[in-house]
């Protein structure tokens, strides 16, 4: 989501200055234009080489040199941005900030910037726990600016408070999702179903399939980052929740159906990803089994379709999208599980092709839509792959 995107990155003058060039770093590493607007007293902890070097664009001190990229910095580097953020941003910035003042380059680009603007403070405890430091930021917040607050811990002063500027990786995350509130999707619910269910046998022992979950976390991790509310109903992977994205965890078919039908109601676009165990055992058995005999027989009972459970009761205004792994007549299958679902759009891949299907970081997928068209896509991640299938997705909604 970062790819591509203008940031402009203010830096003020605390101890913390040190820790923008990681996020500075982190930012660049992952394809964002960062350029950075230091203050001056910002200079006395770090020097502008410093991000001139990690992101590869001049640094901006000065409100009067109409050098570098920028005719008039104050200005383009607010107008371009994507995003605006300050870290860390000191007591002093919060009040000329709280009060309109703009005496210097940064407080006179965050006053121009018509982008979100994230304000991550820091300073010591006692100067953050001030009731006037308190008053300017609830007068911030409320004229819409966004903050991470300081996180609690021992500071450069050598007391413990509140006053330490966030983690990198809580920045990162508050980034992610101002980018992601001016996404394409971004009035939509998406909801998602991933991974592979598992129908118990026993207390210990389960049945399921080989999905990984991967394709159905990068559908959702792809729907966030273009701003939609995502709920995302997993079975169990090995993969890490996705930031910003409600996830339910459900076990067995039956778990993850009533979890669908649950949040069906809120969803204008529903993608079930998930493998679903087709049979679960007729009987679950209450002890562990033990191996007296020499051969093992399961009765496996139907499970419900979900997909075509909601297909049956597809509302006006819903798309739904399915998959179909299949091993052999991929078309033919696919285009027939389309039709008996009362899907918008099926994305069928052939398991058995290298670098498709299942645990694979990426996929080769056929799109068919209802209408008949049909899309073959080369191999390729399975976040582009997500976001393939959503650019579907909204041409199908924009066609309705
Ligand atoms: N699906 C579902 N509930 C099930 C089985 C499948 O919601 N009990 C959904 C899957 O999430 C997927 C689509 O249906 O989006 C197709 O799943 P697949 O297993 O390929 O197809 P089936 O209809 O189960 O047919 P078959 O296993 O015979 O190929």
């Amino acid at each position: 989501m970062l790819e591509g995107r203008f940031i402009t990155l203010g830096v003020t003058g605390g101890i913390a200055a040190y820790k923008a060039a990681e996020l500075a770093s982190r930012l660049n590493g992952r394809g964002a234009a960062v350029h950075v607007i230091m203050t001056r007293s910002a200079g006395e902890f770090i020097r502008p080489l410093t991000f001139e070097a990690l992101t590869g664009n001049p640094v901006y001190t000065d409100l009067f040199s109409a050098s570098h990229l920028f005719r008039m910095p104050h200005i383009d580097l607010a107008g371009r941005a994507d995003v605006m953020v300050v870290a860390p941003a000191t007591a002093n910035l919060l009040g000329k900030l709280a009060h309109g003042m703009a005496d210097d380059l940064l407080s006179t680009a965050v006053l121009a910037a018509t982008c979100p603007v994230l304000i991550c403070p820091a300073m010591n405890m006692n100067m953050y726990a001030n009731q006037v430091v308190k008053d300017n930021i609830a007068r911030l917040a409320q004229y819409g600016y966004h903050f991470v607050e300081p996180e609690v811990g021992r500071m450069a002063c050598g007391h413990f408070g509140q006053g330490r500027l966030a983690e990198t990786e809580t920045i990162m995350g508050a980034i992610t999702t101002l980018l992601a509130g001016q996404g394409d999707m971004k009035d939509l619910t998406v909801l998602v179903t991933a991974g592979g269910t598992r129908e118990p046998i026993d207390p210990v022992r389960f049945v399921t399939n080989r999905s990984s979950g991967k394709m159905g976390y990068a559908l959702a991790e792809a729907a966030f980052s273009r701003g939609a509310r995502v709920i995302l109903v997993s079975a169990p992977t090995c993969l890490p929740g996705p930031a910003g994205v409600e996830t339910v965890l459900v076990e067995s078919a039956g778990e993850m159906r009533e979890a669908v039908m649950r949040f069906y109601p809120e969803a204008d676009v529903v993608i079930k990803a998930a493998a679903v165990a087709d049979y679960r055992c007729a009987r679950v058995a209450e002890q562990k089994i033990k191996k007296d005999g020499e051969t093992l027989i399961l009765e496996l009972v139907k499970n419900p379709d979900i997909l075509a459970e909601l297909g049956r009761n597809k509302r006006e205004g819903v798309t739904l999208v399915g998959f179909a792994a299949e091993t052999r007549d991929l078309e033919e299958n696919a285009r027939q599980k389309l039709d008996k679902k009362n899907l918008d759009l099926l994305v069928a891949n052939d398991v058995t092709e290298p670098g498709a299907g299942f645990g694979t970081d990426t996929n080769i997928v056929k799109l068919i839509y209802s209408g008949g068209r049909a899309e073959d896509l080369p191999l390729m991640e399975k976040s582009l792959v997500a976001h393939r299938i959503l650019d579907a997705v909204l041409e199908i909604r924009q066609n309705r």
